[in-house]
């Protein structure tokens, strides 16, 4: 990793204005305001990919573009709205091109950090829509986040780009902050190959 983590944001919907997005660029801004350089995946972008199959990025120059920041990303931030009590089949899509990194050498999201949101209109699609989506990342070999933020959403909690209620803002920030902070961990700190075994007695 450079001194400038590269973090990439996947998520959103395909309605204007979508709060989910907006919810995903705050977590962005908070990333960028910890020294990271940001890519953003959001509704329109990923209601491009076509389904996800084995072949499928060749045809596709937004699934490529989407794999390519995935490989060099330290970090992601995935937000997705709870559909039914889940994650939205949109945001799965884009999180199946992951699928494409099987063979590198860094395997999916190996030792990423990832933080994750949630909008819904109630606490009970938040709650089981953030658990599956620590489930995927784990599936996946990323470390979720201690925060993952779940965000009831009501119209008029998104204005001029600001989130108008105090206590969900903290959240997006915080996750912004804790992938930065994590990506910069796991390099900073030395493993347990790197400095030898540990004298006995
Ligand atoms: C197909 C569909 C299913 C939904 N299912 C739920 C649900 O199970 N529970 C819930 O609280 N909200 C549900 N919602 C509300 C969405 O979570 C809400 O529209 C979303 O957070 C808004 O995101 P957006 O502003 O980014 O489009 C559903 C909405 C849609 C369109």
């Amino acid at each position: 990793m450079s001194s400038t983590p590269f973090i990439v944001g996947i998520g959103g919907t395909t309605s204007p204005g979508s709060s989910t997005e907006q919810a995903l660029q705050l977590a962005l801004a908070a990333a960028e305001a910890e020294g990271a350089r940001v890519q953003l995946f959001g509704g329109a972008a990923i209601a491009e990919l076509p389904h996800y199959a084995f072949g499928a990025v060749e045809g596709s120059e937004g699934g490529r573009a989407l794999v390519e920041a995935i490989r060099k990303a330290d970090g992601l931030i995935i937000a997705s709205p709870g559909y039914h009590g889940s994650i939205s089949g949109l945001v799965k899509n884009a999180v199946d091109f992951i699928e494409e990194t099987a063979k590198d050498a860094r395997v999916y999201l190996d030792g990423l950090p990832v933080g994750l949101i949630v909008t819904a209109y109630g606490w009970q699609a938040t709650g089981s829509t953030l658990a599956t989506m620590r489930s995927i990342v784990h599936a996946l070999r990323g470390w979720p986040t201690p925060l993952g933020a779940a965000i009831k959403s009501s119209s008029g909690l998104f204005q001029n780009g600001q989130c108008t209620d105090p206590g969900s803002a903290s959240q997006l920030e915080l996750v912004g902050k804790q992938v930065v902070e994590f990506a910069r961990l796991r390099t900073r700190l030395p493993s347990a190959t790197a400095t030898g075994p540990r004298e006995e007695g």
